[in-house]
């Protein structure tokens, strides 16, 4: 029964995690700086780093003791080291180093879009069936995945410009409404018109499963602030709307990111012959996303709202699956910027 413990430092959350067998969750901490970046509506990096460091031990000790784990208990430590902020990454990867040598224990980087993808397997101890079509949508990253088994992860689509929970919190921005945007528009749509303003379904290439969301966010800027003219810049605010036109937008807006995320889905189900799809990430929690997943031809796994966001089990979970092959690293893991298969 391998006990791990997980560490996440990947962008602006804290989080670490002990996990037995891969699937038991037995405690899993997270420090969000969420009103850190607030008023800057996105994530300031040095901010970040500068709080995960006053974070991480913390969290880390938090972990072992409401596991009622001691650290000699830990048959390994694994951390997310790639993709996210350099000096976010930093952190977490110099933190599980660190403990690992101290403890004796290996070490194993993740790949923390993946890790994304296993967040479905804690707690049911199931993998859906495979291949799978894999989809991470969050604020860092909108990517399409051909899952044969967990240790076969292969990239087939992903976002040229924004990914998508950005566009969100963009949009909102634009809107004059709080960060994070994702879940304020969200509300907001239920009570719009989805058919109301017209915006565009980027969907690239007849085959294609990359995705683009920066045409959208343009559109819902001169939807609101008006199309400049030639030479002209766009208004700097937005004026004052209704409510009711406000809610129309978050709804059109979030049918359109819908569509687009379910014709890829489509093609990739196509194109990979899944017998299933593996949602993960912050945006998996919107309500319209989900609605959708409902109707694709094969059956949608998505995991509880406290694995769709950033954590630690999630790596904790799937570096047990690379323990299991003895698939470690050495004590000399980088923290990356991008993620594996964009070498
Ligand atoms: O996975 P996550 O916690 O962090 C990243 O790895 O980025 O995702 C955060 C993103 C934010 O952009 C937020 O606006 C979006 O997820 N989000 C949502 C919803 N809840 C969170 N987007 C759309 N609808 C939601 N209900
Ligand atoms: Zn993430």
């Amino acid at each position: 029964m391998p006990t791990i413990l997980g560490i996440e430092s990947t962008c602006d959350e804290t989080a670490a995690s002990v996990v037995v067998d891969g699937w038991d969750v037995r405690s899993n901490v997270v420090a969000t700086q969420v009103e850190l970046h607030a008023k800057y509506r996105g994530v300031v990096p040095e901010i970040a780093s500068r709080a995960h460091i006053e974070n991480i031990l913390p969290v880390v000790r938090e972990a072992l003791s409401s596991a009622d784990v001691a650290q000699g208990d830990i048959d390994a430590v694994a951390v997310a080291h790639r993709p996210g902020l350099i000096g976010s990454l930093l952190v977490g990867v110099t933190a599980a180093k660190t403990l690992a040598w101290a403890l004796g224990k290996p070490l194993i980087g993740v790949d923390h879009v993946h890790a994304h993808l296993y967040s479905v397997v804690l707690e049911t101890n199931r993998t859906p069936p495979v291949p799978a079509v894999g989809l991470v949508v969050s604020g860092g990253h909108t990517a399409l995945y051909r899952v044969g088994s967990w240790l076969d992860v292969e990239l087939i689509g992903s976002t040229i410009d924004d990914a998508v929970g950005e566009a969100y919190d963009k949009v909102a921005a634009i809107l004059g409404l709080g960060y994070p945007g994702g879940p304020i528009l969200d509300r907001l749509a239920a009570k719009g018109d989805p058919r109301a303003v017209k915006f565009p379904r980027t969907l690239l290439g007849r085959d294609s499963l990359d995705f683009s969301f920066s045409g959208l966010k343009t559109a819902v800027l001169y939807h609101v602030r008006g199309v400049p003219g030639r030479g002209e810049d766009v208004k700097e605010v937005t004026p004052v709307l209704t409510e009711e036109h406000v809610a129309d937008v978050a709804a059109s807006f979030q049918a359109a990111c819908v569509d687009v995320i379910v014709e890829k889905l489509r093609r990739a189900i196509a194109q990979s012959d899944a017998s299933s799809v593996i949602v993960g990430g912050g945006v998996s929690a919107n309500s319209g996303l989900r609605e959708a997943l409902n109707h694709l031809t094969v059956p949608a796994h998505v995991p509880p709202m406290r694995y769709c966001t950033d954590n630690a089990a999630m790596s904790a979970g799937l570096a047990h699956v690379y323990f299991g092959e003895g698939k470690f690293s050495g004590l000399d893991l980088d923290a990356v910027t991008h993620s594996q298969f964009r070498d």
